[in-house]
This record gives C-alpha cells, sequence and structure tokens, in this order.
C-alpha cells in the first residue's frame, strides 16, 4: 500500500500544538501557550482590506507581491534602519513568515545538505529544513551571567563539508534574547569565512525594549550585511500589526536567491492574498502609534512576570530584550512536557513546554505575555502555587 512519504513522516508534531489542543478541549483555561497577541487587528487595517476588495484588489499579483507594497518595504528599511533596498530585486512578499522561511531554506538547501540552527528557538525552521530532507543540527544558546551568548567553539566543531546554512532568530521566540551588533557581526564573518547562507528570522524586529525610545526597531542584521553576503532575512506582518490569521510576511536576501524564491513562489502560493497586500500598506503607513500602545503594554506585563517569577522558589529567569514571552528555568526539571501537562490539568494555566524549542530548553517553559492582566495575574498565582505544593 503507498504510504506517506519517509522525509515527510520524519518531521515531528509540534509539542507546543501536542499541549494546547489538550488545552482547547478544557474550559476556562488561561490560554499562555501561542505566540500571539491578544489584541484584535486594529480596523483601519480591517476597513483598509475591505476597501481594497472593493477597489478591485481580487486578481492575481506578481509572484514577488504588488510593486507598490515592496516599495513602501524598501522606504520602511530605508527609515528604520538606514538601509537601502532595491524593492524590485531584494524583497519579495511571502503569504507569512512561515512562508519566508520555506521558500528561502528550499532556494538555498540540497537534500542531504546541513544546517545549524541556533536553539531553544520556535522549530519551524528545522521542521523546514527536514521537509527539504536536508538535517538540522541544533547548537544552544549559552546561559552565561544571566544573558544567553552565542557558542561560536560549537558552531565550529559542527561543521562538515555538508553544512550550508546557520539559522537564527533576534528577537527570539522563546527567549527574547537579542542578538548585540557584535553577536550579528561576529555571525556574518563566521557565515562569510565558512561559505554559509546566514538566515535571520527577524519577524520580532519591532517588538523590542532596549532601544533609546518605545518604538526602535532591534538592529537588524542587514545593517552590516552587503547586498553580496549571502543573507536572508524572513520577516511578517504578524507580531507588528496583530495580523496572524492574515497571513502576510516577506523576505528580504540576495538578488539571485531574490529572484529564485519569486519564481518558486508560483509554484507554492503564487502570491499572498492581493487585498491583504494592500492593506499592509496601510498598515505600513499608518501603524507606529498603535505599535508604541501595544509596546508600553508588552513591556509593563514583561515586567509583571519577571517579578512575579523571580520570587518563586527554584525558578531563574533572563530578562528578555524582545518579543512577547518569557523563558523561565525551573530548578530540577527533567520532563517540561509533564510539568506544562499536569500545571494545565490540575490549574488551567496552559503554558508551552520548554522541550518544544529543542536542545536548551529542556529545562524551561515558554510564557507568552501578549495577554491581558485579568490573565496574567492568576496565571502567575496558580503557577506559585503549583511549584510550591503539587511540583516541590
Ligand atoms: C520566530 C518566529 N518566526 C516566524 C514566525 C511566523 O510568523 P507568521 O507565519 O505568522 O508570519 C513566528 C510565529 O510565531 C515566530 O515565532
Amino acid at each position: 500500500m503507498p504510504t506517506v512519504a519517509a522525509s515527510a513522516a520524519q518531521v515531528p508534531q509540534s509539542r507546543i500544538r501536542e499541549l494546547a489542543e489538550a488545552a482547547m478541549r478544557m474550559d476556562g483555561v488561561l490560554k499562555l501557550y501561542f505566540g500571539e497577541s491578544n489584541i484584535p487587528t486594529p480596523g483601519y487595517i480591517k476597513r483598509a482590506a475591505s476597501d481594497a476588495l472593493e477597489a478591485g484588489y481580487t486578481f492575481y499579483t506578481e509572484n514577488a507581491g504588488l510593486p507598490g507594497l515592496r516599495q513602501d518595504l524598501a522606504d520602511y528599511y530605508a527609515r528604520l534602519h538606514e538601509v537601502r533596498l532595491d524593492p524590485l530585486s531584494e524583497i519579495v512578499v511571502t503569504a507569512s513568515g512561515v512562508q519566508a522561511l520555506n521558500v528561502g531554506i528550499r532556494c538555498v538547501l540540497d537534500p542531504g545538505d546541513e544546517a545549524l540552527a541556533l536553539t531553544p528557538a520556535w522549530p519551524n525552521a528545522s521542521a523546514i529544513i527536514r521537509m527539504d530532507n536536508a538535517t538540522p543540527l541544533a547548537m544552544p544558546l549559552v546561559l552565561r551571567g544571566g544573558r544567553y551568548t552565542i557558542d561560536f567553539g560549537a558552531l565550529q566543531a559542527s561543521l562538515t563539508p555538508r553544512t550550508r546554512l546557520l539559522v537564527y532568530t533576534s528577537p527570539s521566540n522563546p527567549l527574547g534574547w537579542v542578538a548585540t551588533e557584535a553577536e550579528q557581526e561576529q555571525l556574518l564573518e563566521f557565515a562569510r569565512s565558512h561559505d554559509l547562507w546566514l538566515l535571520a528570522d527577524e519577524v520580532y524586529e519591532r517588538i523590542y525594549y532596549r532601544g533609546p525610545e518605545v518604538g526602535v526597531p532591534a538592529p537588524s542584521i542587514l545593517r552590516k550585511a552587503t547586498r553580496n553576503d549571502a543573507v536572508m532575512v524572513a520577516q511578517s506582518f504578524s507580531k507588528t500589526y496583530c495580523m496572524t490569521g492574515w497571513r502576510l510576511g516577506w523576505m528580504i536576501a540576495r538578488r539571485d536567491v531574490a529572484e529564485k524564491a519569486a519564481q518558486l513562489n508560483e509554484f507554492i502560493v503564487s502570491h499572498a492574498p492581493s487585498f491583504i497586500q494592500r492593506a499592509a500598506q496601510t498598515a505600513i503607513a499608518h501603524g507606529e502609534e498603535e505599535l508604541r500602545r501595544m509596546l508600553i503594554r508588552l513591556k509593563e506585563n514583561r515586567d509583571f512576570c519577571l517579578s512575579a517569577l523571580r520570587q518563586m522558589p527554584g525558578v531563574t529567569v533572563p530578562s528578555p530584550d524582545g518579543a512577547f514571552y518569557v523563558f523561565p528555568k525551573i530548578d530540577g526539571l527533567t520532563d517540561s512536557f509533564a510539568f506544562c501537562w499536569k500545571l494545565l490539568q490540575e490549574t488551567k494555566v496552559g503554558i508551552a513546554p520548554g522541550v518544544a524549542f529543542g536542545a536548551g530548553g529542556e529545562e524551561s517553559v515558554r510564557i507568552c505575555y501578549a495577554a491581558e492582566r485579568a490573565i496574567l495575574e492568576p496565571a502567575m498565582e496558580r503557577l506559585a502555587r503549583f511549584l510550591s505544593t503539587s511540583w516541590s
């Protein structure tokens, strides 16, 4: 009997989903397991989408996306990062950040190739590498003095003649870690000297707390790279503009890969939905004020969670500089899935097990704090009680 292809069968199920599916069958769960804000898409973006439908954006567009949107993205990089991009040859609009990862990785890996992935990390990049019949190698970040750092010695030691790609996420899901400019330079140098592609997942770049003022993005690798470097950036409208369900993102890449990605888009989704691309132009044009309001709320939530967690016995939690997660490490934890499962059953608090994010995550759990205080406060209280009673 025909079976599912081995290459598809070996792609593991997301362990975040596994727990979430159980939580969705229960009533009254405090949901902090998914990576999305509880804020709905702002009204002005929704109106722009319906105006676009009325105006006739119901037909196919270019594989690389509407030229107007690509121009707006080029202007966005010039404004926010002082980086000049050619909208026609270096920017490809995608149907989500995941699709940017998908088409980008597909463009640079052959079956049997190897890719280094900094972990703990959102598992999709590694799963996509597997879907392309290549092998991801988890490279755990190391917690030193309260901050995660890259172990370049381990990266060097893991290189083989088949290594073609290095993937990292900054700001990181689940760590909130943000690569410093010095670390970005080192990553770029490492990639250059070993002929690797460097793929930076920057979907959380606007959710950044260490800028000189609210709304300043995290540093992008594009500020360091030249247009001839083997660098790709995956990006998304999901997190910045509360548009997770809309499925829109983009990728920036060296011209040859960007052109190939646009062409491969034809065979994957052809292009992102036309009216959504049009609405995204409005999001870019008018989104800054709403974004700043969201960032102020997120930072307050982050600080609330950090202070609650730091009072809990046996919990160590580095302060995240970006994204909207805390990733506390719990003394003596060996099976984070069992921990989250028991927490869910006994207290109805739904969080994600660290094991879902690969090597280095096993002793931790991920809490998404892009939620209302009316959810975060009881969740922290129940977690504290659980740690001191059921789990000790
Ligand atoms: C690190 C990271 N990259 C990419 C994405 C993909 O975002 P989307 O596909 O919604 O654009 C996510 C979503 O959670 C993420 O956490």
